[in-house]
């Protein structure tokens, strides 16, 4: 197989379209069989349930190409079950985990050519998705839906690819207690958007939501959960209810346990407990394992040792995690921000 002309290397996170998509509607309680089509485009009712209430829900994972040349998918079958969560809370019809899998794998066959070749960095993110499609004007379910899987080759998602990330935590919540932050409903990002353009404007790469009910609590960034390892080599991870369960996260913990020996927890983690951190990495489809250099608490830093001053920086405490109390310091760079 012959592929694409693409600069695999410079890809960055963007939508290229390729050959096929696949495409399924629900109609009259069932869903048709299915296609893989060239349309990249949807035409649907002014009045269809996504477009006034949000009736949507997504899944994100990627297609790679072996060392040995073959294309492997990183675990559907939970991206499948996961997807059919997210249908149930959001009175969505659930798509089948078999024909969920089936449908991953026939857009992979057929976008063959735009899976990135071994090495290169790159890989090819699959994007299921599925919205109320029929006019829909009271606040109700919508009866008729569609259900669609494209592809897109990808690069890094954050910007510059794998380098120590600046986070702010957030004041702006991301998730309601007993609401949808456990579950991939676009909904969920919608509201996020405001709060994401306002910290790049302040020069952070994300925001670090808090529980929303006593905002104390580490919770996720609007794309990734967090890892964190511990002073004494521990590998912890936020325990929620409100956050989403990533299946990248999932996957780390096992490694770190069962390949690596390493002790994990899956446990409620403080804000005031980022100070004795030794690191911490945003964790995700997307994401990948992406480290964070600095934590910012309203003026108050925290830095990692994978911060990009370690190594240049005549800190001590940069080696141990820091929690710095003013914008003194040699990290100081983006401290005469206030907010
Ligand atoms: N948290 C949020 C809010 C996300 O959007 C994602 C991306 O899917 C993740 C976490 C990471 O989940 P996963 O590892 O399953 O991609
Ligand atoms: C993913 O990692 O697949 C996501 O959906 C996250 C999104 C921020 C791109």
């Amino acid at each position: 197989m012959e592929k694409k002309n693409i600069d695999w290397g410079n890809l960055g996170f963007g939508y290229i379209p390729t050959d096929k998509r696949f495409v399924s509607n629900y109609k009259d309680g069932a869903w048709d069989e299915g296609c893989l089509t060239s349309d990249a485009n949807v035409v649907i009712s002014e009045c269809a349930g996504v477009l006034q209430y949000a009736q949507t829900c997504f899944e994100g994972l990627k297609a790679y190409t072996t060392e040995d040349g073959h294309i492997v998918v990183f675990r559907p079958d939970l991206n499948a079950d996961r997807m059919i969560a997210s249908a149930e809370r959001l009175e969505i019809p659930v798509f089948p985990k078999e024909r969920f899998i089936d449908a991953v794998e026939q857009v992979v066959a057929a976008n063959e050519a735009y899976v990135p070749p071994f090495g290169s960095g790159a890989t090819l993110y699959l994007r299921p998705f599925m919205f109320g499609s029929n006019p829909v004007i009271g606040v109700k379910p919508a009866t008729e839906y569609q259900f669609r899987i494209f592809a897109t080759p990808v690069g890094p998602y954050f910007k510059g690819g794998v380098k120590p990330l600046t986070i702010r935590v957030s004041d702006l919540d991301r998730a309601a207690p007993h609401g949808t932050g456990h579950i991939k409903a676009g909904l969920n990002y919608a509201m996020s958007l405001y709060n994401i353009v306002d910290a790049h404007n302040c020069g952070f790469d994300e925001n670090m939501y808090l529980d929303a009910a006593t905002h104390t609590k580490v919770e996720e960034t609007g794309g990734a959960n967090f890892i964190f390892v511990t002073k004494d080599g521990k590998v912890v991870t936020p325990k929620s209810n409100t956050i989403l369960p990533s299946i990248t996260r999932r996957s780390l913990m096992v490694v770190a346990k069962d390949y690596l020996g390493l002790e994990v927890e899956e446990r409620e983690i403080f804000v005031s407990e980022l100070g004795d951190m030794a690191e911490c990495g945003l964790c995700g489809t997307a994401a990948v394992i992406s480290p964070v250099g600095k934590i910012v608490d309203h003026g108050k830093e925290i830095c990692l040792p994978s911060h990009e001053c370690y190594g240049s920086c005549n800190s001590e405490t940069l080696r141990h995690s820091h929690r710095h109390s003013d914008g003194q310091n040699p990290c100081s760079r983006r401290l005469d921000k206030s907010y």
